[in-house]
């Protein structure tokens, strides 16, 4: 069967990718927020799963406002990159798990979560940001990736209660695949950040930490957290860790063991989280 091995939590920016794209990364700037993931590339290398669920939101990319799917879930093959206004990313394509991807997609509609089949899609800085955080700037990546867009674009967006029972039952679905495959879990988006209005900018340090340790050690409180206490906190745009229930939802009930962690501030406008945390065997 298959094993949820790990999951892994990270921010994204599209300003990081433009970082690599251009080889700023040794800048000044962005050396400190780039350092922060050295341990986690050196981790990854040596618990390289087959497949990566990557929970992300896409920002009306691959969905325009036309159609909004709430929980999406790609079984493509390939996915191409999406053109964002300047061209897509130098990044490779990424290469889906059609086999486990609809295995998946028939578990969890079977245990009433209606995600929305995508058998075509081009993947944006959502989902190639944090691959590029995590495995640097490889010619291709180095295991298969199922992309799982999440609305948090579009208000209604799914409550943190929602998303912590859609990982339980994503848990469920992956442990029933009959194939001894290592899966982690990564939960992206976030940390704190507003990029319009009268708050743009607005970073809350105490929050976002005071988030991780929820999402640690009682996730379960941290998923009775309404909506409304994100945007107040951690601006309009920091509703986007709600993702990282879904992915924290995926572990075992056991406590996990946290094997890194880091936070930064500033990456663009956005306060940028990085944790890894493993499955207790
Ligand atoms: C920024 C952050 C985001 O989450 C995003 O999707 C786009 C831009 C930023 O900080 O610039
Ligand atoms: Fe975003």
């Amino acid at each position: 069967m298959a094993r949820i091995t790990a999951s892994v939590y990270c921010s994204h920016v599209p300003a990081i990718g433009a970082a690599i794209d251009l080889g700023k990364t040794e800048e000044p700037y962005w050396k400190p927020l780039f350092a922060g993931f050295d341990f986690s590339k050196k981790w990854i290398k040596e618990h390289l799963p087959d497949v990566i669920l990557l929970v992300y939101n896409d920002h009306a990319n691959a969905f325009s406002l036309d159609i909004v799917p709430t929980f999406a879930i790609g079984t493509a093959a390939e996915f191409q990159v999406a053109d964002e206004g300047w061209g897509p990313r130098p990044v490779p394509n990424v290469i889906g798990h059609p086999d486990l991807a609809s295995h998946i997609a028939q578990s969890v509609i079977q245990d009433d979560f209606d995600l929305t089949i995508v058998n075509k899609m081009e993947v944006d800085h959502g989902l190639t940001v944090p691959l590029n955080l995590m495995f640097g700037s490889p010619g291709a990546w180095p295991c298969r990736v199922i992309p799982f867009p999440v609305n948090v674009v579009l208000y209604p967006v799914p409550s943190g209660r929602r998303c912590l029972a859609l990982g339980h039952a994503l848990r469920k679905a992956i442990t029933s695949y009959d194939e001894p495959l290592k899966v982690q879990v990564w939960g992206t988006g976030g940390m704190s950040h507003q990029l319009q209005g009268p708050r743009a900018g607005l970073i809350n340090k105490k929050w976002d930490n005071e988030f991780l340790d929820r999402l640690i050690a009682d996730p379960e409180a941290q998923a009775a957290v309404p909506h409304i206490e994100y945007v107040r906190e951690a601006g309009s745009e920091g509703i986007e860790l709600v993702m990282w229930l879904i992915a924290r939802g995926a572990m075992s009930d056991k406590p996990p063991k946290v094997v890194h962690r880091f936070y930064h501030v500033p990456g663009s406008n956005t306060a940028i989280g990085n944790l890894i945390l493993e499955n207790q065997t």
